[in-house]
Formats: structure tokens, C-alpha cells, sequence
């Protein structure tokens, strides 16, 4: 807590703060209004995040003269007050930033299981899966990673101070936001009222917040403005020690220790070509950029195009491609400290040909028959030891991409993983703390529900980071920053960036078009095409069952929130999404 006398000190730069924000939000009404139908222009710089206001605080983070990575960093901690159903300080994520003069960098602050993890921690003495284990309560909670990853990008990359930034995020919790009507409503969570701090904190001990209300979290304001000033603390000081002792009192098994090796990795992106645009994207130990790339390296032979956007031709061969490449991530992929992940391979183009050839454009595979193509040495083998793995992934998450005035770009995509993480809030220091612990293979060596061996590469281990889909993505087009994009979702984020990528590239949609179109997603097993309900027209979907594929119509989609270059104009376009109440906010 900080004393009396901070507070007062810190209460001019705080007035001096409102009054900057609340002009800017003025300024910024002209770029923000009627969002939705078409991108929101924007001649400098952008932000477009889930949450008005943290979008609002990256840019405002730009006014004062941070770049986009101090806008980054702004907007993430934002959105851990603001949208606590998956912004966070208690997960993970993963930034891309390429800068202006070309440079890349990703940074993996994924979780890490702890060291007392074991591959079969979540299951019974019969072998079974014990239900909820490694979803719900403190044995769930991986060792956070997005405070050690948002510090670093600012200490490496940023422009303004950590204290400056953290500011719009501290203003938010204290004085706090107005709530909107499904912002209150996911407060009503049940499992929340199994803590009693997030019982207390997100449901007024049963007083449920209304809708307009004003939602203040002292103890959250507290815990950032300590991170503000001392951002070690997190890991190794006073914090650390609080943190890992809740988590014991609840039966985790966090330590010091845990918190103590956390450590953010610099990892080597994962590029490719789709029809002469450059592709950067996240590699292991997210699947996504991985599989993203092979199914794009499927389809480029297929004129898309030509056949029409959501229609049967397109959408059965996009299926198709997207079938083969889930069936590889299922098997392949996963922490690459860990695991030996034939990257390279997959992404290679040849390797798509092979894939191609077992494609009939008039009928639906048979995700049970389908076989790695033959000839590529690592892929070959690995086919004959295992099967691929299949279980529950959330589809929660949240993504937000930033374009500075220097035409630097970031995309980053973090989660606590299911809506709400664990549901368990760290006491006294106002978190909710993530259940990624479940992203792993929970069940080893035992058929699954299809009958397949579970693969090891995302079996439990300490230390070991859980296989993500997060995709935060970067195009160029001749050389120049195009498009930043980005989703969350679980599996269906790889789709959803997919099908936004392809509608800008394929159909000629701008980028709000290509957010907005209905989205479609097969994942290998299930074999079945999820389809956004009431999207795709009856007389396209029998087309599809004609073909052979089962068709499931899903209500919930998750929202991209992306950007792109007028390569004309040099304008930024920031496409919210109305999915999830998507806010864009440029200058
Ligand atoms: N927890 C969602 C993901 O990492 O893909």
C-alpha cells in the first residue's frame, strides 16, 4: 500500500492525467465514432484492443510521445483492470513488435508449469481425468508470466518510463470504470463465488454489479503501483512471497522458488510467403504461427479468390487445409525447450504440396483416415510413434494491436486462459490468476475419445510451457507493414487470423470487412465444420453436407482487433471488433 504522503503526492500528476485523457477522449471521438461497419481511420498512430479505455490509455501513451511498445504496455496493463475475463497481470502472452526499420522481436512470457509438476497431476488413481482439477482452483494456476513480459518489452523497446505508462492502468483501478452490460453480467460467474477474495472483489460478496455502475479494485491499484516502483517485486521481493503463499494456502504448488526462475524468452519468429505477402508469426511453443503457415501454404495453389468468399468451393478447401494442418499441430507441437518441433518442415512449401494431393475438391477427408505425407524424414517418423492429442481448449483470451506515428507495429495476444483464469483471485492483491495449466495434455498413454494415443509434446512437466494457439501476426506487402493482426479464441484463433488474413489477401475485403465476415473453423478432431451461426447462407451448408462434411453453428466468436496500411495513403484502418465490443482509437 502506498503511504498517505505518496498519495498525496501522486495525486497532481493523477488530475493533470484525467484532464490529458478526458481531452484526448474528446480529440479522439472523431476516430472512434460508428465503429464497426467500416475500418476507423487514423493518420499517426492506433490502437485497437476489446476495451475503450485501453485502447484509449496506448493512445494517450502515444500523445505524450511513447512508441508503440510503450503503447503496448500501456494498453495491457489497462486491460487487466478493465476486461479481468482475460487481460491480466496473473497469465501470460506473446508480443511480436517489428519496428520500423524492419527489426523483429517476439517475446514468449507464456507460463511455465512449477517445478512439482507432474505429467499426471490431474488425474485420478483409475487414470481418469479428475474433472475441473486443472481448470478451476489454485492446483490450475501456471507461474504468471505477462509482468516479467510487459517489463521487459518496456525496458528494451520503450520510450517512457515504466511508471509513466503503468499510470492510465492505476488511474482505472482506483478511480474505476463503468461497467457495460456483459461486463457485468460475467461477473456473475459461479465458480468466482468459491473464493472468497474474488467472490468479495468481482460479486460484492452476492450485491452483483448493475450494468452503469462504477467498478473500483483498490487492492489491483495497489498491487500495479508497487510494480510501477519496484517491477522485480513480482518475482523475487514481497509480492513474490504474498503471492506463492496464497497460492500454497489453497493447495497450489507455487513456490518462491517458481516465481524466483521466471524468465521471458526472446524467441525466433516464424515467416512465410502467401501469394507474395510476407507472413511473420508466433512460433512453439505457440501452434499458431506454425499452423497458420501450413495451411496457407495448402491453399495457395487454389484460386481462391475465383471461387468467392464463403462460398462451398472456398470453404471446402480452407476446411481441408485446416484439417491436415490441426492434425500435425496436435501431434507436433509444443514447448521447443522440450520438445523437438519439426518447424521448418512443416512450414516448408514442398511439404504443403505433399498435403495437396490428398485433397479432393468434390469430397470431405475422413479426419480418422487421413496420412502424413511420405518423404520428409522427421514428419515420417514421428507419425509411427505417436497420435495426435486431442482435449478441451478454452476459447477465451484477448488481442490487441498498436501501429506507432514512426510506423512501428505490435500485436500481442495474452490470456488467463478460460474467462476468469481460475477463477482465484491472489489475496490481498486484487489478481485473478490463470488456469493455464490445462493448455497441457492432461491424460497420457491412455486412448482418448477417438481411440488415438495422446502425443508427449504437450504432456505436463515442470517447467515446461503449455501449448498455446495464440497468433499475434504481422504482414508486409513489398517489404512494408500492411497488416498487424491478431485474435483470441483457443484453437479457432489460428482460423479466425487465418480467414481475416485470407479475406484482406484472397477476397478483397478491407480489413473490416474481412473482421466482420462469418467465421468458419475444423480443427481436425471434431471432424466438423464450426460455423458462426446464422453466417454462412442454408444453401452453402448443404453444398458442404452434400460434400460430406458435418456442420455445427456456433453462437460465440471471438473478436479480432486489427490494423492495416492503406498502402496508398499510408492511413492506418483500425478494424475493431463488434463481437466483443472491440474499440479502435487512433490520431
Ligand atoms: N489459452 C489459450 C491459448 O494459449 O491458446
Amino acid at each position: 500500500m502506498i503511504s498517505m504522503g505518496a498519495a498525496n503526492h501522486m495525486k497532481a500528476p493523477r488530475k493533470l492525467l484525467i484532464i490529458r485523457l478526458v481531452a484526448f477522449c474528446l480529440a479522439s471521438v472523431l476516430c472512434s465514432h460508428a465503429q464497426g461497419l467500416k475500418p476507423v481511420h487514423a493518420q499517426k498512430a492506433m490502437v485497437v484492443s476489446v476495451h475503450q479505455e485501453a485502447s484509449q490509455a496506448g493512445a494517450a501513451i502515444m500523445r505524450q510521445g511513447g512508441n508503440a511498445v510503450d503503447a503496448a504496455v500501456a494498453t495491457g496493463f489497462a486491460l487487466a483492470v478493465v476486461h479481468p475475463a482475460a487481460g491480466n497481470i496473473g497469465g501470460g502472452g506473446f508480443m511480436l513488435l517489428r519496428k520500423a526499420n524492419g527489426e523483429v522481436h517476439f517475446l514468449d512470457y507464456r507460463e511455465k508449469a512449477p517445478k512439482a509438476a507432474t505429467r499426471d497431476m490431474y488425474l485420478d488413481a483409475q487414470g481418469n481425468v479428475i474433472p475441473k482439477a486443472s481448470l478451476v482452483g489454485y492446483k490450475a494456476i501456471g507461474v504468471p508470466g505477462s509482468v516479467a513480459g510487459l517489463v521487459y518489452a518496456q525496458q528494451h523497446w520503450g520510450k517512457l518510463a515504466l511508471k509513466a505508462v503503468m499510470q492510465p492502468a492505476i488511474v482505472l483501478a482506483r478511480d474505476g470504470v463503468r461497467l457495460t452490460y456483459e461486463e457485468a453480467q460475467f461477473m456473475h460467474d459461479g465458480e468466482l463465488a468459491n473464493f472468497p477474495d474474488s467472490k468479495r472483489i468481482f460479486q460484492r460478496n452476492g450485491k452483483f454489479y448493475e450494468p452503469g455502475e462504477i467498478f473500483r479494485q483498490p487492492e489491483l491499484a495497489g498491487t500495479l503501483e508497487r510494480i510501477a516502483a519496484n517491477p522485480n517485486e513480482f518475482y523475487k521481493g514481497a509480492m513474490a512471497h504474498e503471492l506463492a503463499a496464497e497460492i500454497q494456502r489453497g493447495g497450489g504448488l507455487i513456490t518462491e522458488e517458481d516465481l524466483a526462475a521466471y524468465e521471458v524468452k526472446e524467441r525466433q519468429v516464424v515467416r512465410g510467403t502467401y501469394r507474395g505477402y510476407e507472413i511473420i508469426s508466433a512460433p512453439p511453443p505457440s501452434s499458431g504461427g506454425v499452423t497458420m503457415l501450413e495451411t496457407l501454404n495448402i491453399l495457395e495453389k487454389y484460386d481462391l479468390g475465383k471461387m468467392g468468399n464463403r462460398s462451398a468451393d472456398s470453404i471446402h478447401l480452407t476446411v481441408e487445409a485446416y484439417r491436415r494442418a490441426f492434425f500435425d499441430r496436435a501431434e507436433l507441437l509444443g514447448d521447443p525447450d522440450f520438445a523437438q518441433v519439426p518447424v521448418a518442415q512443416l512450414i516448408d512449401k514442398k511439404y504443403a504440396e505433399g498435403w495437396r494431393q490428398s485433397i479432393d475438391t468434390a469430397h470431405a477427408s475422413d479426419s480418422k483416415e487421413i496420412r502424413r505425407p511420405s518423404g520428409f524424414g522427421e514428419l515420417d517418423r514421428s507419425a509411427a510413434l505417436h497420435a495426435p492429442y486431442t482435449g478441451h481448449e478454452s476459447n477465451n483470451t484477448t488481442h490487441y494491436s498498436v501501429v506507432d506515428p514512426e510506423g512501428n507495429a505490435v500485436a500481442v495476444t495474452t490470456t488467463l486462459n478460460d474467462t476468469l483464469g481460475s477463477r482465484v483471485t491472489a489475496e490481498g492483491l486484487g489478481f485473478l490468476l490463470n488456469d493455464e495449466m490445462d493448455d497441457f495434455a492432461s491424460k497420457q498413454g491412455v486412448p482418448n475419445a477417438y481411440g488415438l494415443i495422446q502425443g508427449p509434446a504437450n504432456a505436463i512437466g515442470p517447467g515446461k510451457r503449455p501449448l498455446s494457439a495464440m497468433t499475434p501476426t504481422i504482414v508486409l506487402k513489398d517489404g512494408k507493414l500492411f497488416l498487424v493482426l491478431g485474435s483470441p479464441g483457443g484453437p479457432t484463433i489460428i482460423s479466425t487470423v487465418a480467414n481475416i488474413l485470407m479475406g484482406v489477401i484472397d477476397y478483397g475485403l478491407d480489413i473490416q470487412q474481412a473482421e466482420n465476415a462469418p467465421r468458419f473453423h475444423h480443427q481436425w478432431q471434431p471432424d466438423e465444420i464450426d460455423i458462426e451461426k446464422n453466417g454462412i447462407s442454408p444453401d452453402t451448408i448443404k453444398l458442404l453436407q452434400d460434400r460430406g462434411h458435418k456442420i455445427k453453428q456456433q453462437g460465440y466468436w471471438s473478436d479480432g482487433e486489427c490494423i492495416a496500411v492503406d498502402a496508398k495513403t499510408g492511413e492506418l484502418l483500425g478494424a475493431p471488433d463488434g463481437r466483443n465490443g472491440g474499440k479502435a482509437v487512433g490520431f
